[in-house]
């Protein structure tokens, strides 16, 4: 827990730093980093840009799986979640173009698409550390309420209340939002030898108190975290309330 959003996201930037440089990736060996979008993660990313600008770390040999995108929207739109990872981060930092991986959400085969991102990332050896955020409702990447806690890299369809909390990046009209995302599953994060889990502000509380002192469930798929070895929320003051 710390007191406020700026920490939180020093403290996430501090262990993505930590983890990279302690592994001391090379070519052969690359640290394997699973990235989230959302505005919680965005303090993270300034850290981490900025720790890149004074030396403090590399991503030359990190390879990146992002969590989900959108199914139909542009790649070049604004809201797509590669318009994102570009803007807020890849083009600020020293990572190899080749090294990132996010779903095609505009593939002709969406399921192909799906499984070949599973067996790419089997191929890097798994994800050292999947960073994520939660929505509202508690899902993590886009496995909204009564997505299996097994489930693998696949389509889903968001529910009205995700859309609703998305519309703020959609002129405010949830019939903007896009209705369908491809997503890792709870699954595919749950292998990754670490998550970090990044919580902000009140309109988190109901999730994260949830995630933290409700019992495991498909209802709240962030939930699942309780099982993993090495599961950690970042969180602020604020999103503690409920606690
Ligand atoms: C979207 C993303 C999630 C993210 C969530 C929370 O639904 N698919 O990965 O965790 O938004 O977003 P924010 O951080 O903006 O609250």
């Amino acid at each position: 827990i710390e007191p406020n959003y700026e920490l939180l996201s020093q403290w996430a930037a501090n262990r993505v730093i930590g983890k990279i440089n302690a592994a001391r990736p090379t070519a052969d060996h690359p640290f394997v980093l699973g990235l989230p979008t959302g505005s919680s993660p965005i303090g993270m990313y300034k850290a981490l840009i900025k720790a890149h600008e004074e030396g403090l770390v590399s991503f030359k040999h990190v390879v990146t799986f992002n969590m989900d995108e959108y199914v139909a929207l542009p790649e070049t739109h604004p809201e797509s979640y590669h318009s994102f990872m570009f803007n807020n981060f890849f083009n600020h930092v020293d990572i190899d173009r080749k090294n990132i991986h996010i779903l095609n959400g505009n593939a002709d085969d969406l399921e192909k698409e799906c499984a070949d991102y599973e067996k790419a990332i089997e191929k890097f050896g798994g994800i050292d550390l999947f960073v994520g955020g939660i929505g509202p409702d508690g899902h993590i990447a886009f496995n909204e309420p009564g997505s299996s806690l097994t489930s693998r890299t696949r389509m889903k369809t968001l529910t009205s209340d995700t859309r609703i909390a998305n519309s703020r990046f959609f002129g405010g009209d949830p019939n903007n939002v896009p209705q369908f995302a491809l997503t890792v599953g709870v699954g595919t994060v749950m292998d990754a030898r670490e998550v970090m889990i990044l919580v902000n502000g009140h309109g988190k509380t109901r999730a994260l108190q949830a995630a933290i002192e409700g019992g495991i469930t498909h209802m709240w798929t962030i939930s699942a975290l309780q099982m993993h070895r090495h599961g950690i929320i970042v969180c602020d003051e604020d999103a503690c309330d409920e606690l």
